[in-house]
C-alpha cells in the first residue's frame, strides 16, 4: 500500500465550469486503483489515466491510518472517497435534535446509499463513515471541518463538510443541510469490512447486492 499524508482536499473551482467539466477534471486526478488504497493530495495527481479509470476494482484501506477525528481520502473509480473516524462526541452530535432539524434528509430517505447505511450514522459501523467526496450540487470536493471551533466556515458550526464553491454544508454523516445549493446527501459507495482493521471500498457486505449506479445523484 502506498500511503501519503493528506489532511484536506481542495481543488480550485472555475465557476464557469459545468458539472460535467468539473467531473472531467476530477477524473483526471486518478492514479492507481487496485487492491490497495492510494492516499494522495488530489492536486498532485492531475494526469488522466484511462486504463486506471476503466479498472475500478475495490480498494482496501488500513484503518490504523485513520485515528479518531481524522479523515483519509482514497480514490475509487476515479472519485475521492472520504473515510472518517468519528469521535464519541461527533457521534453524539449526529443524533442532536438541533442538528437534525437543519438537515434536508436526516433519515436518508433519498437513495444515496445502500440499506446497510440507511441509519443515523449512514454507515456500517457508527465510528467509521465512508462517503464519496463529490458535492451533489456541481461536483466540487467538500472540505473537512470536523470540530466546532474558532476556525470554521460558518457560525454555529457543529462539525462536518463545507463546500467552498457555493456554500453547501453537510454534517459528519455527509447529510446535506436545508437551504444550500446541494440537493442530496453525499453518496455512500459500496463497502464492507473484510477484517476489523480494514475497510474495502467497492464491494458490498456479503448479504447485500446494492447497485451503486442506482443512486439518485453523484
Ligand atoms: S459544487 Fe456548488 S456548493 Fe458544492
Amino acid at each position: 500500500m502506498t500511503t501519503l499524508p493528506v489532511d484536506q482536499t481542495q481543488i480550485p473551482f472555475d465557476h464557469k465550469q459545468t458539472r460535467r467539466d468539473f467531473l472531467y477534471v476530477l477524473t483526471g486526478c486518478v492514479g492507481a486503483v487496485g487492491a490497495a488504497a492510494t492516499v494522495v493530495p488530489l492536486l498532485s495527481q492531475m494526469e488522466p489515466d484511462q486504463a486506471t479509470l476503466a479498472a475500478g476494482g475495490p480498494v482496501d484501506l488500513d484503518l490504523s491510518k485513520v485515528q479518531p477525528g481524522q479523515q483519509v481520502v482514497v480514490r475509487w473509480r476515479g472519485r475521492p472517497v472520504f473515510v472518517i473516524n468519528r469521535s464519541p462526541a461527533a457521534l453524539k452530535t449526529l443524533q442532536d435534535e438541533k442538528l437534525l432539524s437543519q438537515l434536508a434528509d436526516a433519515g436518508s430517505e433519498q437513495l444515496q446509499q445502500a440499506d446497510y447505511a440507511k441509519n443515523w450514522h449512514r454507515s456500517i459501523k457508527p465510528e467509521y463513515g465512508v462517503y464519496v467526496g463529490i458535492c451533489t450540487h456541481l461536483g466540487c470536493i467538500p472540505m473537512y471541518y470536523p470540530d466546532p471551533s474558532a476556525s470554521v466556515p460558518t457560525s454555529d458550526w457543529l462539525g462536518g463538510y463545507f463546500c467552498p464553491c457555493h456554500g453547501s454544508k453537510y454534517d459528519l454523516a455527509a447529510r446535506v443541510f436545508r437551504g444550500v445549493p446541494a440537493p442530496y446527501n453525499l453518496p455512500v459507495p459500496p463497502y464492507h469490512f473484510p477484517s476489523d482493521g480494514v475497510v474495502r471500498i467497492g464491494t458490498n457486505p456479503p448479504d447485500s447486492n446494492f447497485d451503486f449506479s442506482s443512486i439518485n445523484q453523484l
